[in-house]
Parts: C-alpha cells; structure tokens; sequence
C-alpha cells in the first residue's frame, strides 16, 4: 500500500562515493517534497543506487530488482529509478530488459534527477559532467550529524587492468578548493566535528593547491576536530603528505593504502605503477613520519595467471606489514577492463582458497595489534550508544579509526573527544575505560 505523502527509499551498493551520491540524492528527493523512509515497504518511489565493481554486487542488485519488479505488479503506481555504476555501464539496454524501471541514470547525472522524476523513461549517461558547479545549487540530505563525507574529486584516470570504475566514473576531475573549504566551513558551523575527504585517489587532488594543503586549510578551520580521507593511491603518496599528517593533530593517524597484490609482476599485470618494493618503501615512510600510523588495504585473490609464487608473496607481504585490517576480495571479471580479456583466468575454487589463507593470515595480525594496544590511553571521539554491546555502553573512534566500546558517565554525550585507557583488543573493536 502506497503512504498518503510521497515517500522515497534508497537502497546503497557499494563504495563510500556511493553512500554520498545517496545523500546527494535524498537532498534532491526532500527538496521536492519526498519523505525518505529506511524500508521500501510502502514507499511510492525506490531508487536503485547501484555498484558494478564485482559480479556479486551486480546480482545482489539484480535480485532486489526482481523483487521490486514482482511488487510493482501488484502496485503499478511505484516507481523504481537505477542510478549509480550499473545504471552508467548499461545505459538504455537497462531500460529494455528491465520494463519495470521507470528511470536510470549515470553517477555524474544525479543532478538531474529533479527533471527524470517528471519525465518517466528519461535516461541520462553523460560522460564527464562537471559536478563541482551543480553542487552548490544542492543541499544534500546527510546520514550523520557528527561526521561528514566532502567530494573532493570524481572519476579515475588510473586504468588499473581489473577495474570497471574509470568507465562509469569517468576521467579524473577535481573541486576547486575554494568550494571545498566553503562546505567544510558551513559543516562546522552546524556542528560537524569530523570530515572526511573523498576521491577515488585523493593524492592526486589537483583543484587549486596540493592536497597536503588542503588538508592543512580545512585543519584551520574552528570546530572541526578531525580530518580524514579516503582512498589513496600508492604512487602518488608522498613525504609531503607523511609528514603533515604527522605533524597536523587534526589529521587522522590512518591511511588506507591499497596493495592489491605483494607480486610485483601481478602489480604489473594490474598496471598499478608501482612494485611491492615501491611500496613498501612507501609504508616505511609514513611510518617514519608517523609511528602510530593505522595502515589498512585492499587485497586481490586470484588476479588472472597469478601463480601460486605469487599468492605466496601477497602472503609474506601481510606478514611483512602488518596491517590493522584489510579487505580482500576475490578477482571479478568486469566487462571492457583488459584483466577480463587475460589468459590464464583462475578457477572460482583456486581464488576462494586463496582469499581464504589471506583473510585467516590477516585476522589474526590485526587481533595482535589490538590485543598489543592493552593498557594504553587513547582519544575517543563518542558517536553514541553502542549498537553490539548489551551493557549500556557508548562507543566511539580513535584517530586510528579502531572502533572503541566503553562505558559512559554523566558527562559523556556525542561528539565529545575524550580520554580512554584500552582494557582488552579483540579482532573488530576494543574495550575501554574512560579515564578521567
Ligand atoms: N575484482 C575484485 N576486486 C576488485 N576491486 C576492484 N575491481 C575488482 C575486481 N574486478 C577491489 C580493489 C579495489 C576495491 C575498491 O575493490 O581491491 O581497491
Ligand atoms: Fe579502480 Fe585503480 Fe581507479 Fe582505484 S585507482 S578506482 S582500483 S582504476
């Protein structure tokens, strides 16, 4: 049954580009007059936010469409749009064997979206869309009150042989900084405390300055109290941006730095610009500039003619760096990437072996780093109450992005940066006492 008021549901795959274009999205959808609700159940429009990175995420859409589509037989009057990575790649083809979508469009299209919800069966794909000019007319819908995700580029230019985002995401463009520094400015002023800057390779930020010096302008600005970003690109990450984190408090001790391979001839193959000894070299660095540093990363299993030699490397590497966490996925064959096309693609039973020795491998460095962080004192920004933890307790971030559970006194309310001695480490979170 449809709600009496419009009412919108969005569902999210995949990236944290992904989670902002929705919040992007759900601003357009208020502003004309759509309440968002957290289920689809009742709602008179479902946009489809959509993620093509790996096969899986596709068929995860694919199945939630079916659904929808079965629903909408017996309610014709809902509406279902498809936006995001899938929508971009497929275009209209979409649109022709899904009859059930009303309207689709690309991620550099979501400024749009006011014109598609009147004008049913429009698509719109535009490549290079300069969003940084549409941005200012928006105010988007944000999921948090405390922290706060800022674009501060789009696109790829990188081409690394497996992946799909250059295509859907198109060239690498960068936000004047000016626009930057003006978002993060009107975040402070309505209580944010914590921004996270967003690109698919931040290091290579070109919009006006350097992104070391955008960090620094954006740390000079009251009320804000950390800086984040994500993600970088080994290649472009330099002493510059090492030694401003490690001199700028504001700025988080962690970085997440995918390796993708501890081959250097399955880096080549990835075409990722550098080897596993460039890498390293680099991990070194930061550590250097800054010893606490949290380091996290992005593991391929099974990247087509990677020979067991090669597995074996990814594995010393784990062992060799230590990561605080990783996410490893099996390798996808995503269509128009070169990797697609290569020899030698590997048995869905060969890259589940292999993800399987990297995820026990790192499981268990990353219980003994939090298990070696017993005793010591950290800053805890709280978010609130603790969703997993049964004993009234709150949780919160250290600057090294460990999620910390602990229990609250009188003075302990959101968005508070307070003082927290570790008690025990476990593999996803830590346990805490506030000290006071
Ligand atoms: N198969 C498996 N993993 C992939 N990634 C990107 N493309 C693929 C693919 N075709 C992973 C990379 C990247 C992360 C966001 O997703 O590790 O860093
Ligand atoms: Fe994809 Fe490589 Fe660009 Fe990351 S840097 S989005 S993995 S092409």
């Amino acid at each position: 049954m449809t709600r009496d008021k419009l009412t919108a549901y969005i569902h999210t795959w995949g990236c944290q580009m992904n989670v902002r274009d929705s919040e992007h999205i759900k601003g357009i959808l208020k502003g004309e007059g759509y309440d968002i609700s957290d289920t689809p159940e009742g709602a008179s429009l479902v946009v489809l936010n959509t993620c093509s990175i790996r096969e899986k995420a596709e068929q995860k859409f694919l199945s939630e469409l079916g659904r929808l589509s079965l629903q909408k037989k017996k309610h014709p009057e809902l509406k279902i749009a498809v936006s995001g990575c899938i929508a971009q790649q497929q275009g209209r083809a979409l649109l022709k064997s899904h009859p059930s979508v009303d309207f689709s469009f690309g991620p550099q299209n979501i400024f749009g979206l006011k014109e598609f919800l009147y004008d049913e069966h429009r698509t719109a794909f535009t490549k290079e869309n300069f969003e940084a000019e549409n941005e200012k007319l928006q105010t988007p819908h944000r999921d948090n009150d405390l922290r706060a995700w800022v674009n501060i580029m789009y696109g790829c230019n990188n081409y690394c042989s497996y992946c799909v985002v250059p295509y859907t995401r198109g060239r690498e463009r960068s936000r004047p900084f000016e626009h930057i520094i003006s978002e993060a400015r009107d975040l402070a002023g309505i209580g944010y405390k914590e921004i996270t800057l967003l690109g698919q390779n931040v290091n290579s930020y070109n919009g006006g300055c350097t992104f070391p010096e955008l960090l620094t302008m954006i740390s000079n600005i009251e009320g804000i109290l950390r800086i984040r970003f994500i993600t970088s690109h080994p290649k472009d990450l330099n002493a510059e941006l090492a030694s401003t984190i490690g001199e700028n408090k504001k700025i988080c001790n962690h970085i997440h730095l995918p390796v993708q391979s501890g081959s250097s001839s399955v880096l080549t193959r990835m075409n990722r610009k550098y080897t596993y000894e460039e890498y390293f070299t680099k991990i070194q660095l930061l550590r250097k500039h800054v010893p606490d540093i949290a380091i996290t990363t992005d593991i391929i299993a099974g990247f087509p003619g990677e020979t067991d030699s090669d597995h074996k490397e990814t594995v010393r590497a784990l062992k060799e760096i230590e990561f605080d966490g990783i996410f490893a996925f099996k390798y996808s064959q995503r269509p128009n990437t070169k990797a697609a096309g290569m020899d030698h693609q590997l048995s869905d039973k060969i890259k589940s072996q292999r993800l399987a020795e990297i995820l026990t491998v790192s499981d268990v460095i990353t219980e003994n780093i939090n298990n070696s962080l017993e005793g010591r004192c950290f800053e805890v920004m709280t978010e609130g109450k603790s969703e997993t933890n049964a004993e009234n307790k709150w949780f919160g971030r250290t600057t090294s992005n460990k999620i910390v559970n602990f229990l609250p006194n009188e003075n302990t309310k959101r968005g508070l940066i307070v003082m927290v001695r570790i008690i025990e480490g476990f593999k996803h979170s830590l346990d805490g006492e506030l000290v006071v």
